[in-house]
Parts: structure tokens; C-alpha cells; sequence
């Protein structure tokens, strides 16, 4: 069971499994809950209103459950839901706790890698929709031309198991044809979702020449360190144990196998509700 004081990690299912992954490997001292919505994924193509409730139910129960800091280690739920999170319900219910994204950590550092200056972005439908990416590049790096392609294929194919399959070859070369066609300049690809990191095998067998790709687990990772920096206050309610809890709104053993995938360990998890 769950003891201490804990970093939460959200995601709509297996994918935010990519975030922690990166935070874990750089700060293994803390103590992480992971829970995955597996049982409403995917929330790529939900309405906002919906990805909000479903983010804010999933960000309660971390609360509950002593995490006094949640990541949301999903695009779809960083666009979609946590604007609305940070303003409306924090301040209000919960002004001690804090709630971070993925996608300002990624558009902070990307401005700095691209040479051209013509970013692509490949991430769900709601994600690219959202345009959330595009107007925090455009913010943080005034200039930058902004490309977004979705690829509703890529989580089916991650979540179903196929990524490294002969048939991910067909939908992972098209959707990058369908974003380099959109602007041949494109030097720098975000993997603007975390299930896309597991694609990257294929990913980079049809990349163009000269055009690189930025998974996020990394950058999230440092950018959480430095937030642990600069908020002392948070930091110092931390527990260091080193252990991390899964939570799943699906079958814990159905979790555990798809699990290995993404980390490549055995993991203990347990089934809840979200409402
Ligand atoms: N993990 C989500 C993201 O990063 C993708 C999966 C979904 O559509 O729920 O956008």
C-alpha cells in the first residue's frame, strides 16, 4: 500500500507510462503513484468537457491518495483539461496542491533545437485540434512555423500491441508523408503523445534526412526537477522511498502484462473507480 507522500502521474492509459519512465530515471528517490484511465481510453477523440471531467476525477483521486503534486503525463488531457484545472478548480478547492502538463516543457525546449524554425507536431486528433502546441511555441518562440498532423492510428496500434509489427509500417510512413508534405522545412517533430514513443523504431526508419524527433519523457523530467527547485515548499513534502504504486480503472492483470511493455519490469498494480 501506499505510504508517503507521493508525485502523481496521469494518463488516459498506458502512455504516460513514457513520462515516468523519463522522471524515474532521473529522480529515483521519490515515491510515485501512476494511475491510468485504461477503462475510458482513449480520450484522444472525447470533447473537451468530457477529457476535463474525466482529468478531474483522475486528479481528486491522486489527491486523495497523498500526492500533493500531479503530472499530467497526457497531451490530450494537457490540452483539453488543464487550463481549466490551474484556474477554476485548484484555486478554489485545492490551493495547496499543484497539477503540471506536457506540453509547456516540450514547447520550451523545441525552439532551441530547430534550426529552421518549422516545427511539426504528431499527436491525437483532440490534441491537435486543441492547437494547444501551436499557441505555446508561438508564445514561447515568436517566429517558429508550426505544423500539427494527427495520427489516429498510433495509440490503436501501441495500445493494441502492433507497434513493432509489419503492419504499424503502413499508418506510421503515412502520417509522416502527410506532415513533411505540409511543409518541407520541417527540421524538428515533436511526439506531441505519449504513446508515440514506443513507434520510434519505425518512426525513425521513414524519418526524411535532417529531420529529428523529440520524445518527451526527458525534457519533462528536467523541467520537473527544476519546478522541485525553485518550489522548496513542495519539494520538502516529498517522501524519498523509491517506490511507485500503478492504479488502473481497468483489470490490474491486463495493466500488469501491457505494463512490462512500456517499462520493462514487473509491476504491482492495483484496480480502481474514478467518479
Ligand atoms: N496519452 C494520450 C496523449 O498523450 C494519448 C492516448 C489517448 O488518446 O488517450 O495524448
Amino acid at each position: 500500500m501506499i505510504n508517503g507522500t507521493c508525485i502523481g502521474v496521469f494518463d488516459s492509459g498506458y502512455g504516460g507510462l513514457t513520462i515516468l519512465d523519463g522522471i524515474r530515471q532521473r529522480m529515483p528517490e521519490y515515491d510515485y503513484i501512476y494511475l491510468g484511465d485504461n477503462a475510458r481510453a482513449p480520450y484522444g477523440t472525447r470533447s473537451f468537457d468530457v477529457v476535463y471531467e474525466f482529468t478531474l476525477q483522475a486528479v481528486k483521486k491522486l489527491f486523495e491518495m497523498s500526492c500533493p503534486l500531479v503530472i499530467l503525463g497526457c497531451n490530450t488531457a494537457s490540452a483539453k483539461a488543464l487550463r481549466s484545472i490551474q484556474q477554476k478548480y485548484l484555486p478554489q478547492y485545492a490551493p495547496d496542491r499543484r497539477v503540471l502538463g506536457v506540453i509547456r516543457p516540450t514547447a520550451e525546449v523545441v525552439g532551441d533545437i530547430s534550426h529552421t524554425k518549422h516545427i511539426g507536431v504528431l499527436a491525437t486528433e483532440g490534441t491537435i485540434k486543441s492547437e494547444s502546441y501551436k499557441l505555446e511555441i508561438e508564445k514561447l518562440h515568436p517566429g517558429s512555423t508550426i505544423i500539427g498532423q494527427a495520427c489516429p492510428m498510433w495509440v490503436p496500434l501501441v495500445e493494441n500491441n502492433e507497434f513493432d509489427k509489419p503492419g504499424a509500417d503502413y499508418f506510421v510512413k503515412d502520417s509522416l508523408d502527410k506532415l513533411m508534405a505540409q511543409d518541407p522545412l520541417i527540421d524538428t517533430i515533436i511526439l506531441g503523445c505519449t504513446h508515440y514513443p514506443l513507434l520510434l523504431n519505425k518512426i525513425n526508419q521513414y524519418l526524411p534526412q535532417g529531420v529529428q524527433v523529440i520524445p518527451q519523457g526527458q525534457y519533462i523530467a528536467s523541467s520537473l526537477e527544476d519546478y522541485l527547485r525553485r518550489h522548496p515548499e513542495m519539494d520538502e513534502q516529498l517522501t524519498r522511498g523509491g517506490t511507485c504504486q500503478y492504479l488502473t480503472t481497468e483489470s490490474a492483470s491486463k495493466f500488469r502484462e501491457s505494463a512490462s511493455l512500456f517499462l520493462n519490469e514487473e509491476v504491482t498494480v492495483e484496480h480502481i473507480t474514478l467518479n
